[in-house]
């Protein structure tokens, strides 16, 4: 015989009432489904958010304990700042600059000098803020007197920018200057379409990668604009393309 296991005590006020189950009587096609959804989807886009953060952070304390090539001596003589990269984490917009100038190496911030002017003078003839695009470059310590930057360098630093295009993994990824067309291109899988950049400015090259479709256009470094206002057109004309995907 199965054991009696009704409580002996019935608390004050007697025993709750059963709740009866409320089953809706009319639920929208499709409406706590959208709302489950847009819940999961808001919270995929907080935790990708912070994550990206937190990678970002984290090569930005790499850089500036970085003593991986030569160019460290020369920040910490002058006490410059590396140039890691600033702007939208979400991008859909990379330019990649070639290295820090002086102006740049004391602030911390990219193409804020001179060719920095021409770079925001170009973006506005095409209706995009600064704010949407990430700015970044190849090497993140100034080369000394704005040297060239040496084969070492580029394969020291360019890990960094590796690990940032994959982070912010922008759709376009427009190199500034020959130095980071040769690199990326490289990088993308695009070498056998290398030519020099006086013949492929401004043409749009679309990576075969597997997993991601990703655009290269290869720029003139907006540096040449502020000593030939000649070319200062053909980048203005080349900066055209970048409205198609505004
Ligand atoms: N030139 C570059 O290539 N990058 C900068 O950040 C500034 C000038
Ligand atoms: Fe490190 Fe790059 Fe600076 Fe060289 S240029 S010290 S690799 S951050």
């Amino acid at each position: 015989m199965k054991k009696n296991t009704a409580p002996n005590i019935v608390p004050a006020g007697g025993l709750p009432a059963i709740k009866k189950k409320t089953v809706p009587k009319f639920v929208p096609a499709g409406g706590i489904g959208k709302k489950l959804k847009k819940t999961a989807i808001v919270s995929a886009v907080y935790f990708i958010k912070s994550m990206t953060e937190k990678e970002l952070k984290e090569i930005k304390e790499e850089v500036l304990n970085c003593k991986k090539c030569s160019l460290y001596e020369e920040r910490v003589e002058n006490r410059f700042y590396p140039v890691i990269g600033e702007g939208n984490h979400q991008a859909k917009i990379m330019f990649v600059g070639e290295a820090p100038g002086l102006q740049e190496a004391k602030t911390g911030r990219p193409f804020c000098g001179a060719a920095g002017k021409i770079l925001d003078e170009l973006l506005e003839s095409v209706g995009i803020k600064r704010e949407e695009v990430y700015i970044a470059n190849l090497l993140k310590c100034r080369p000394p007197e704005n040297r060239d930057p040496q084969p070492e360098e580029i394969k020291a630093c360019t890990p960094y920018l590796e690990r940032q295009i994959e982070i912010i993994k922008p759709e376009i990824i427009c190199p500034l200057g020959r130095y980071s067309m040769n690199f990326l291109m490289e990088r993308f899988g695009l070498g056998n379409q290398i030519e020099g950049i006086s013949k492929i400015h401004g043409r749009l090259f679309e990576s075969k990668n597997l997993f991601q479709k990703i655009y290269i256009i290869p720029f003139y470094h907006p540096a040449v604009a502020t000593y030939n206002p000649n070319m200062k057109k053909i980048l203005g004309e080349d900066f055209k393309i970048l409205e198609r995907f505004k």
